[in-house]
């Protein structure tokens, strides 16, 4: 079943152009997106909700921060994403008029199912599960449904479930959008086109996985490492982060890098990695004074850039260059390289990467 690799996480890394063809397969046969995409009542909840809630765990919860900067951005809809078991025990003020949706890859994360349930109790009816699972308890327990095709995810770190939901994601911000009449049929036509070439540039970035690798080499020895991201790259420092953590046992943070100097600056030293996503996109110069703020006190930069921010390597900034930047679709092509890093760092420290300790895949106790 492993093919030609070493460990199912690797295999399922290489899985995610196949991944992504396959749930997206169905959006971009033509010119112009269906609401049906998401269920057959979805063009009607779609045109009454005035805001979105997304609950989930783990890295699911990291696909709901992207969406969140994505659905206020694009469709100007209020969007926010919370953790499932976080929602599920305070008392928050239900909107009936918003749309909630649980993302998991399995269906079955016993917190994010009692965060539906709790936000049903509360009166809300529009539910929208977005899931890898097609039989699942979530799945059956909402009102609309889209259907990741991943396909089974055996290892613990969850990575072609992650890229799928964050494509499932896009699709829904683009119905918003064109629901409130924010998306041009240009524009549309545009999405979908980008949408097409998705797979391609993601094989694009796979193949920089022998470089990625001896930075990975790097990172063995390492006790801590900061990830930095700003905007809807943020998240992706979260997954990256919580994908180190989880396979290789070193301990990351991630950081808004404008956060930088309200704390964690005091961490860096020569011993301290830190990795920096680094889109072309409007806040690039921000994040190169943040970088510069890290070089300053001698902390090891490893940059993971567009080919456009033309961010040049210099001692102790190691930079490695995906592709032009991507628009919206960038967080996506961002994910790859970190989940690409930590595989490699935990080959170097030899964990069990497929099963590490104290994990389980489907947390479905409380
Ligand atoms: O099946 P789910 O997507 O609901 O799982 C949620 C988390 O348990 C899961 O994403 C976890 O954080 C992964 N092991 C991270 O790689």
């Amino acid at each position: 079943e492993l093919g030609n690799y070493r460990h199912f996480m690797q295999k399922e890394i290489h899985e995610q152009p196949r991944a992504l063809a396959d749930t997206l397969h169905d959006a971009v046969a033509g010119e112009s997106l269906m609401p049906e995409l998401f269920g057959f009542e979805a063009a009607e909840v779609f045109s009454r909700i005035n805001a979105v809630t997304i609950l989930a765990c783990g890295t699911s919860f990291h696909a709901g921060k992207v969406a969140s900067y994505w659905i206020e951005a694009l469709a100007g809809i209020p969007c926010r994403a919370e953790i499932a078991s976080e929602y599920r025990y305070r008392d928050s003020v239900p909107n009936p008029d918003a749309l909630v949706i649980t993302l998991s890859q399995s269906g079955e994360t016993a917190d994010t199912l009692a965060a539906l349930n709790h936000a049903k109790a509360l009166g809300h009816q529009y539910t929208l599960s977005i899931c890898n699972v097609p039989e699942s308890a979530l799945v059956r327990q909402s009102k609309l449904r889209f259907l990741t095709r991943a396909g089974p995810e055996i290892g613990v770190a969850s990575t072609k479930a992650f890229t799928t939901q964050l494509a499932a994601l896009f699709l829904l911000t683009l119905l918003l959008a064109k629901q409130r009449g924010r998306l041009t049929p240009a524009a549309e036509a545009a999405h979908i086109q980008s949408l097409r070439e998705l797979p391609g540039k993601v094989q694009h970035v796979l193949a920089l996985e022998p470089e990625v690798e001896r930075w990975a080499e790097r990172f063995a020895d390492k006790q801590h490492a900061l990830f930095l991201g700003r905007g809807m790259h943020y998240p992706i420092a979260m997954e990256g982060a919580l994908k180190l953590k989880e396979i290789s046992y070193i301990h990351a943070e991630a950081y808004p890098a404008g956060e930088l100097k309200h704390g964690p600056l005091a961490l860096v030293d020569k011993d301290m990695p830190v990795v920096a996503i680094a889109p072309n996109d409007t806040l690039l110069e921000k994040l190169k004074s943040n970088l510069q703020e890290v070089r300053a006190r001698g902390g090891e930069l490893y940059v993971f850039a567009d080919a456009d921010t033309h961010i040049a390597p210099s001692e102790g900034i190691h930079v490695l260059q995906l592709a032009d930047h991507a628009g919206p679709l960038s967080p996506i092509l961002h994910t790859i390289p970190l989940q690409m890093l930590s595989y490699h760092a935990a080959l170097q420290k030899g964990t069990d990467v497929d099963k590490p300790r104290n994990l389980a895949k489907s947390v479905t106790v409380e």
